[in-house]
């Protein structure tokens, strides 16, 4: 899977990919991440990337001759994947809210492209050249790299070969709809906070598989 990130920060992202899954899936080649700096496609001596919106109204919109040529050339690189395998994603707060199930789905696509959104937004007419609108949620981010990296993460780890086990992704919540993941405990049995103690539930110590399995079922905690 290849991720191409647009953006006017391409060091942003540097840190978070040199460390953890996702510096081994890219270590592993199971995926492959291209930063394209904005900037590259402007002519003028400021590399300008935004401009004031017609019809007046605050903040800077992100001019569309950057974005639209920073598209064209990284269209060249996946020519030869076929349409259904890959998508032109904008990022921004009004787009399509993002989950587990969009997260399955993209998972098999061969190659994304992300369209960071900087300032107040994007000259509109960049709809004509995307396939998605995205949001990570309901609130305003000061730009679309963080949403970025959180939809990579969220794909990344369904990869085959990026994660140790496997049947990690499998059991854990989320991959039901409506179904939790249950509390879970490791050493030691028994942590002391002055004279307090907090035990680990006994029946996870009771080896006794059926009624742990029992008591998960149980105690799993709900997601709206
Ligand atoms: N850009 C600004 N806010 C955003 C959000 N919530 N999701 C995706 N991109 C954004």
């Amino acid at each position: 899977m290849k991720f191409n990130i647009i953006t006017i920060f391409p060091k942003l992202l540097d840190s978070y990919l040199e460390e953890g899954i996702l510096s081994r899936a890219l270590a592993k080649k199971v995926i492959k991440i291209k930063t394209h700096d904005l900037r590259k496609w402007t002519k003028d001596k400021h590399r300008t990337v935004d401009d004031t919106p017609y019809g007046g109204g605050a903040g800077m919109l992100m001019k569309i001759e950057p974005l639209y040529k920073a598209l064209q050339h990284i269209k060249k690189s996946s020519q030869k994947i076929e349409k259904k395998k890959k998508k032109i994603i904008l990022l921004s707060a009004s787009g399509k809210k993002w989950n587990q199930a969009l997260a399955q789905k993209y998972s098999t696509l061969e190659d994304i492209v992300f369209i960071c959104g900087r300032y107040e937004g994007v000259d509109w007419r960049i709809k004509e050249f995307i396939d998605e609108e995205v949001s990570i949620g309901d609130y305003v981010l000061t730009g679309g790299e963080l949403a970025a990296m959180v939809i990579i993460d969220s794909i990344t780890r369904l990869l085959p070969g990026s994660l140790g086990n496997e049947n990690s992704v499998a059991e854990e919540s989320h991959s039901k709809k409506n179904v939790g993941e249950y509390p879970q405990y490791t050493r030691p049995e028994e942590f002391k906070v002055g004279q307090k103690k907090y035990k680990v539930p006994p029946i996870l110590l009771s080896g006794d598989h059926e009624r742990i399995k029992e008591w998960r079922r149980k105690n799993q905690k709900i997601i709206k």
